[in-house]
């Protein structure tokens, strides 16, 4: 899809060149400032054929006087860039199946166009006119539509043709993260993940792609990841991506990103209905991704880095059991009491390699609980953090992208349900406030830097008529790592380290099943 903005100040609107006109009303700012549209407008309301109602619609074909051949009115809340969004989601997909090859987009006069408008209509477009073909090329084809324009006043072009090159990136990561979320667990397998990430590695320059198999794994000592693919015969990946767009000491932002390919629960197997959402359980990988992609294409002048820990969790006679205890790369030994509480073990491990980057901040993000879903539905992103600097700079990103995170809790006691008597950690906690003990979780493996957990169960996918990846939250990650950019010596900078509690690694090969260490105090 091509997007362009028009320098709509010469030519009235309704002379403008475009198979379809879609015109955005608000109740209060009816004027389009082109008198044949506002009569055309006019005369509807009159008839009672359009209201000036949020979500209301008037198609009209080929309008007397207009150049477009097709005219879609659309009314809107207001002028803000979230409400210009619906009303261009549901104009395109009212018209996106038309014979129209080319749709011009217009506000009526009075709403300023800011480059949040035109990310918006990018975005809208772009999820209106994605289709899922890879395993259905049955599906129907996307309609003719090719170009979209966004006709705005000369004064505001230059936000506008930001807007809409940030949004084109935006949508390209968005869309990646869908795609590789929608795609089966058979096709979409941590191999696959990892090819994906160097195929962005070989399309970017300013991108380094690694991936690192079993054997160096298990030198790194990580034996709480390895835990969770010992029932899968498909080998676990580590993939390590590296975007340099800062100067080369500045420290880097980290994101970590849960790469479950399928979630079975293991040997604690899931009930069968529904298990094949947790194809969606690589959710964070997409994000992470989605979000590299994008970036690569903006190139913001930051350092950024992409963590991804992906694996199969498969029950089988070689699959870790309930009560095994495994030793993390960080030396704290973890009694698997829930093999379905997979997500944690895979990103401890991903979250204390994190440590060698030094990172201004790290942010995982993962399908991680059922418990966020029950807490937030499907609105908002969890976000667990201890630091409210790095909170606020996510919340606020995450409003700026329409991609929202609400703040949970995450007190010490909370924790409380962790203890273990034979390793220095359990896996899970009680079943109340799962998603805050899963954060206080991985907490136990970020002491040495800025931290923020992303929870995206109930926002990374949609069940039921409308099943299918949602792309989240590419739009906030992307928004939060452009902020940054921006930001300069105002940035999240890398928090003074106090020594971080840690204790000698192992390097050599440390077996899941072996006998905890003893005991070690990991400064809760
Ligand atoms: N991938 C799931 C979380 C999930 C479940 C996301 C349902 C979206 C919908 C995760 O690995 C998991 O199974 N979590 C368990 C944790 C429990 C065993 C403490 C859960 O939420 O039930
Ligand atoms: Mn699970
Ligand atoms: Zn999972």
């Amino acid at each position: 899809m091509d997007y362009r903005s028009t320098v709509a100040h010469g030519p009235a609107l309704s002379q403008l060149n475009a198979d379809a006109l879609l015109v955005v009303l608000t109740a209060d700012q009816g004027s389009t400032g082109d008198p044949v549209l506002d009569q055309i407008v006019k005369d509807a309301v009159a008839a009672g054929d359009f209201v000036l109602k949020t979500g209301k619609s008037l198609y009209v074909h080929r309008p007397v006087g207009v150049k477009a051949s097709r005219l879609l009115l659309l009314a809107a809340a207001d002028g803000s860039p979230k409400a210009f969004k619906a009303a261009v989601a549901k104009g395109v997909a009212q018209i996106k199946d038309l014979g129209a090859n080319h749709a011009a987009v217009a506000v009526a006069g009075g709403v300023g166009l800011e480059a949040a408008h035109a990310r918006s209509l990018v975005l809208a477009v772009a999820d209106a006119t994605y289709v899922y073909t890879h395993t259905k090329p049955s599906a129907p084809k996307p309609g003719q539509l090719k170009k979209v324009t966004l006709a705005c006043q000369q004064d505001e072009a230059s936000a506008v043709k930001q807007g809409l090159a940030e949004g084109q990136a935006i949508a390209e990561g968005v869309t990646l993260a869908r795609e590789l979320g929608n795609r089966p667990g058979n096709h979409c397998t941590p191999a696959f993940l990892a090819s994906e990430a160097k195929r962005l590695g070989r399309e970017h320059r300013h991108l380094k792609v690694e991936v690192l198999e079993r054997p160096a794994l298990e030198k790194l000592g990580m034996g709480s990841f390895l835990s969770v693919t010992n029932g899968s015969a498909q080998p676990p990946k580590f993939i390590i991506m590296q975007y340099q767009g800062g100067a080369a000491g500045q420290a880097p932002l980290v994101l970590v990103g849960k790469g479950i390919t399928f979630d079975t629960g293991g040997i604690s197997i899931k009930p069968s209905a529904g298990m094949d959402e947790m194809k969606f359980d690589m959710g964070g990988a997409a994000s992470v991704l989605g979000t590299f992609r994008a970036v690569a294409e903006l190139q913001p002048r930051v350092n950024l880095i992409g963590l991804i820990p992906a694996c199969e969790n498969m029950p089988s006679g070689t699959a870790t059991k309930p009560g095994d205890v495994v030793t993390s790369m960080s030396g704290q030994t973890i009694e698997v009491l829930n093999t379905d509480a997979e997500g944690r073990l895979i990103l401890c491990d991903a979250l204390t390699y994190a440590e060698r980057f030094k990172p201004a901040a790290v942010i995982d993000i993962a399908t991680l609980t059922g418990a966020c879903v029950i807490a937030l539905g499907h609105q908002h992103s969890g976000l667990f953090s201890a630091d409210d600097e790095l909170a606020q700079a996510l919340l606020q990103a995450g409003r700026q992208a329409q991609d929202t995170a609400w703040r949970m809790p995450l007190d010490d006691e909370y924790a409380e349900g962790l203890k273990s008597n034979f390793a220095d950690i359990a896996n899970v906690g009680g079943r109340e406030g799962g998603a805050i003990t899963a954060a206080c979780f991985l907490a136990k493996f970020t002491k040495a830097y800025r931290w923020a957990h992303l929870d995206i169960a109930g926002s990374a996918w949609k069940s039921g008529g409308a099943k299918g990846g949602t792309g989240r939250p590419v739009g906030l990650l992307t928004r939060f790592i452009l902020d940054q950019a921006a930001a300069g010596k105002d940035a999240i900078a890398p928090r003074p380290v106090k020594a971080a509690g840690k204790v000698a690694r192992k390097t050599s090969r440390t077996p899941a099943t072996k006998a905890p260490r003893a005991a070690r105090s990991a400064k809760a």
